[in-house]
């Protein structure tokens, strides 16, 4: 009458066999850093637990929500899918190095004013995503804002707010 599987069946050691780590250098947010990274470790992983920078955040993990969209040498990606030492030589923006507080970029700053999140998580993703497609410079209306942050989802549901606080800042043309 037991169910339960075998507590062996599945199980993988990863301390069985450590793999060495591999050296990359990223310039992350203006500053140059000089990284041992894991193989498997991907961007994502890499800034958040490796380096501290918790702005970007993790949701499916697998490419399909936006919410760890960084720039990667100026164009958005999805963080989840990239391995770290891939990106040797490469530099990454976050949005902590987008603004801070006291020196807001015109997207956090037109976010707050059209109150374009609720829980905001997916805001960071949103906000790097928005820098991306401004720089892009293909998005002129608010169908196409939305069109093409479509990759950024919100659970939230607080799109129309989204679109307008990108509007704002892609029409006043003041995106760093
Ligand atoms: S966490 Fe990367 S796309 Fe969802
Ligand atoms: S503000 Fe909650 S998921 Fe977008």
């Amino acid at each position: 009458m037991t169910h339960h599987t075998s507590p062996k069946a599945g199980t993988a050691h990863a301390s069985a066999a450590p793999m060495a780590s591999m050296g990359a250098s990223l310039t992350i947010n203006g500053t140059p850093h000089q990284l041992l990274i894991e193989p498997w470790t991907t961007l994502l992983d890499l800034l958040r637990e490796q380096l501290g920078l918790t702005g970007t955040k993790k949701g499916c993990d697998h490419g399909q929500c936006g919410a760890c969209t960084v720039l990667l040498d100026g164009r958005r990606i999805n963080s989840c899918l990239k391995l770290a030492v891939s990106l040797d030589g490469s530099e990454v923006t976050t949005v902590e190095g987008l603004g801070q507080a006291g020196r807001l970029h015109p997207l956090q700053a037109a976010f707050i004013e059209h109150d374009a999140f609720q829980c905001g998580y997916c805001t960071p993703g949103q906000i790097c995503s928005a820098a991306g497609l401004i720089a892009e410079g293909h998005a002129r209306s608010r169908e196409e804002v939305r069109e093409q942050m479509s990759g950024n989802l919100c659970r939230c549901g607080a799109y129309t707010n989204i679109a307008d606080a990108v509007l704002e800042v892609l029409e006043k043309g003041d995106a760093r």
